[in-house]
Order: C-alpha cells, then sequence, then structure tokens
C-alpha cells in the first residue's frame, strides 16, 4: 500500500478547514496531524473538522515550525500578505507545500519563493483550484482533442456576484488593496491562470480597463448610517443590508464570524455591531474594483479577454477555433444547461458534453476543492515539481499577467509580461 501523505497547516481559516475537512473523507490517502492559528477557538474546532481529535495544536508558524518535521505537506492558509514568510520557513524546514492563491502581493516575492521552491528541491502546488475541476478540465481535454482546431480566441466571464462581492471585497479581507492584493490577483488569478493554462503559450502583452464605481461613498442613500444595526431607514429595500446574514444570506458568515454557522440571531446581531461585516457597503474603506476587463495576447498571436464584474454570477467561457466553437458556464445555463457544447463551423454540428457533478464533493468552486485534495496525494509524488498541474513554477506566467494587467489599467498603457516578470 502507498504510503498516506501526513497533512499539517499553518492558518485554521475558511481554506484550511475546507482542506482538511475533504483529507479527513479520504482516509486512504490522508492523515491530518497538525495545525496552528493564534486564535485559540479555530484551533480547537480543527479537532472535530480535521476528523483527528489528537491533532497536535500550535500557536502560530513560529511555533509549528520550531519544532521537527511534523507532516509530509504543510498547508499555507494564512492571509494573503503572509503567505512568503511561512512558506519559505516551511520549505526550509524540509516540508512540501499547499500554497494559497495569490502567491505573493508582489511579482518580486512570487519569483522569490518560485526559485526557493526550486533550489531547495520543493514540491509548492498552488490552489488553483479550478484546474481540478470536472468543467475545466473537459474543457482542456477537448482542446487538446483537435475538435476545435487551432484556438484563435478565447472570452472568459467571471460574475462575482453583487452580495459575495460585498461580503469579501468591499467589507472583507479582500477590500484594502494595499493590504492585499488587488482584485485581479486576489480573486481572478485563478481565471488568468485558467486562461494560460487552455490556451497552453506563454501570454505576451496586456491591456486593462476597470474601477470601482458602486460601492462608493457617491452612492450612499441619504440618512444611511456608518452600520447597519444603527437603524437604517432604507434598510427593508437595501440587499446589501448586513442584517440579511441572520437570514438569507447566512452562508458565508462562518467563514469570518467564529461559531458563525450555529449562532443565534441575537450574537449575530452583536456580531454585526462591531465587525467590518455590519459596516454599510457605501462607507467602508474599500479599493478593490467592482469591474474590469483585460485584453491579452499571447504567443502565436492567439488573443483573450477576461471580463471581472460583481453584477453578475459564476464564471463563462467562449473558445473560437478554427474548426468549432466551444462555449460553456454560466452565462450559457439556459441554453445548455451543465453542457459544454461545441459547434463545428463546417456543418453546425453540435456535440454536447455533459460535465457530470457529485453533490457531496463537488460542491466548492465547481469540485475543485475536492477535485485538488483528490490530486494532491499523486501529485505529490510525481517525479518533478514542474510536473505538477498546478506547481509554483506554472504559477508564475498567470500571476505575472495579473500584476501587469494592474498595472495596465493603472497607467492606462499596454505592459508586456515578459519584461514585467523579469524587472518587477
Ligand atoms: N483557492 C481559493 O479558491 C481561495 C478561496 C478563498 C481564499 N483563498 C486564499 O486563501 C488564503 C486564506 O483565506 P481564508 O479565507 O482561509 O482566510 P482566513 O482569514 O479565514 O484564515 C487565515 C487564518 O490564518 C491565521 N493566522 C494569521 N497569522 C497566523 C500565523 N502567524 N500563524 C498561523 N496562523 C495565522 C488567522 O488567525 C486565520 O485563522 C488567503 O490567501 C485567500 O486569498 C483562496
Amino acid at each position: 500500500m502507498r504510503k498516506k501523505s501526513r497533512l499539517a497547516a499553518i492558518g485554521c481559516g475558511g481554506r484550511t478547514q475546507t482542506y482538511m475537512s475533504i483529507a479527513a473523507t479520504l482516509p486512504e490517502h490522508y492523515e491530518n496531524v497538525a495545525v496552528a492559528d493564534p486564535v485559540a477557538v479555530r484551533r480547537e474546532a480543527m479537532r472535530t473538522i480535521s476528523g483527528n481529535a489528537d491533532i497536535a495544536l500550535y500557536h502560530d508558524d513560529k511555533d509549528i515550525l520550531s519544532v521537527p518535521k511534523l507532516a509530509d505537506v504543510m498547508i499555507i492558509g494564512t492571509q494573503d500578505d503572509y503567505h512568503v514568510e511561512p512558506c519559505l520557513r516551511a520549505m526550509e524546514a524540509g516540508y512540501d507545500i499547499l500554497l494559497e492563491k495569490p502567491i505573493a502581493p508582489t511579482m518580486a516575492e512570487v519569483r522569490e519563493l518560485a526559485d526557493a521552491a526550486k533550489c531547495l528541491d520543493r514540491r509548492v502546488l498552488v490552489c488553483h483550484v479550478l484546474r481540478y475541476t470536472p468543467f475545466y478540465k473537459k474543457v482542456k481535454e477537448i482542446i487538446d482533442s483537435g475538435a476545435l482546431g487551432a484556438v484563435e480566441s478565447v472570452n472568459a466571464r467571471e460574475g462575482v456576484g453583487a452580495w459575495h462581492q460585498a461580503h469579501s471585497y468591499v467589507r472583507g479581507h479582500w477590500a484594502v488593496t494595499d493590504k492585499c492584493s488587488p482584485m485581479i490577483i486576489a480573486k481572478s488569478c485563478h481565471d488568468l491562470d485558467i486562461l494560460y493554462w487552455l490556451i497552453g503559450r506563454p501570454c505576451k502583452s496586456v491591456a486593462s480597463y476597470g474601477g470601482l464605481s458602486h460601492f462608493t461613498e457617491n452612492n450612499k442613500p441619504e440618512g444611511s448610517p456608518l452600520r447597519c444595526t444603527d437603524g437604517c431607514p432604507l434598510g427593508l429595500d437595501c440587499m446589501y443590508n448586513a442584517l440579511h446574514y441572520m437570514d438569507r444570506n447566512r452562508e458565508l458568515l462562518h467563514l469570518v464570524m467564529d461559531g458563525g454557522a450555529a449562532a443565534a440571531p441575537d450574537e449575530i446581531e452583536a456580531w454585526l455591531r462591531q465587525s467590518p461585516w455590519g459596516r454599510c457597503v457605501y462607507s467602508c474603506d474599500n479599493t478593490a474594483v467592482d469591474h474590469q476587463v483585460v485584453a491579452m495576447e499571447f504567443e502565436g498571436g492567439v488573443t483573450a479577454t477576461f471580463t471581472m464584474t460583481a453584477f453578475d454570477e459564476g464564471r463563462s467561457i467562449e473558445i473560437f477555433g478554427t474548426k468549432a466553437r466551444l462555449v460553456g458556464g454560466a452565462a450559457y445555463k439556459e441554453t445548455c444547461g451543465d453542457d459544454i457544447v461545441v459547434t463545428d463551423h463546417a456543418d453546425g454540428r453540435q456535440v454536447r458534453h455533459n460535465v457530470e457533478f457529485d453533490d457531496l464533493g463537488y460542491s466548492g468552486h465547481g469540485g475543485g476543492d475536492f477535485g485538488l485534495m483528490q490530486a494532491l496525494h499523486e501529485e505529490m509524488r510525481c517525479s518533478a515539481p514542474e510536473q505538477m498541474l498546478s506547481s509554483i513554477h506554472t504559477s508564475v506566467m498567470s500571476h505575472a499577467m495579473g500584476f501587469a494587467a494592474e498595472k495596465a489599467r493603472l497607467t492606462g498603457t499596454t505592459v508586456r509580461v515578459e519584461d514585467f516578470e523579469c524587472k518587477e
């Protein structure tokens, strides 16, 4: 029998909880052995979430890395601005790494980590979970089969969803870009990574436009207080009313409120009175954009566009090949259902590819969370670190695309990704 992978984690927030709870359902592959988090209630909760009541608990990254190596793989599940240091130290301590995206808040640090992984010969798998979804795996398979002919152009779209935008990018962890990373990296590095993977060529240059238009003080209704809990006169009609965390919008609450999943309404209201998530969405300190487009040119003249908007739900893709066109995803739900549809240019014949979802495991990120954990065990055994589907080495390109796109947006110029990757 093949040896199990022992998992440890730095940071016990939403992501680590997801990965370790999935690992607990795959006991033939994984053993959750240790975690670290300065917040006692979060690390204690891991006794249940990890399926290992005896899991070793440490106060923080320094604490867990001060003892001899405990596991095969260290999950780096801290926030965006604190990946580099624990990832470097864990690699030096001999761990292979499951590293949350974004790799780091600057391109220089992305490079530093990729170089360190190479130098130390560590496997670093970046959590670009979309590569492990049944949907995008099928799209890649169709492209590779030659059914589309040569891919000439791609349009991709990501609808973040208005409440999700408000939760994460107006009130939440990724609202103030100086403290984390720009939206095109924080959220959409997934999408740029998928474009790079599907097109299979380096991106040469990018242009980008977009900004923050809606979630600003200019749109604040007259008379609304700073917090929704302070008796907003428009509360009944406002879809962003934070009191909806108590009823129709509970699903994201447990990710930010310890004990939120089982909290009573009065406990949630008390929490909203003092937490960032109780603020009026038009009175926050947010700088993340609520819409952005990126135009890209890849090697060989292949072009792509990507649109991120707060005001749509779900991801979609259109691929234009010399033989056929492929469409699928949220924008095509009404006409295509869950199918990816390939239409031949010559005779209009359509082939529909149904993408099966397993309801239990495939709920997170379109099945990507489960797919990634299913794959991790084998990925960590492949002969060379660069061969992992989502290795840090392949992720350098999508991060360079994202940082270059942000520079393009801020400066109103076209930015060459190659130059950017080398110099910044
Ligand atoms: N792959 C994806 O699709 C995906 C989705 C969401 C978030 N993310 C990324 O995953 C990362 C984690 O996100 P999250 O939502 O789980 O965050 P979170 O805020 O819920 O969890 C981070 C945890 O790290 C802990 N922490 C802080 N300093 C620490 C230290 N020195 N040692 C140990 N623990 C420490 C915090 O107490 C917190 O519990 C972020 O970088 C985020 O951008 C990725």
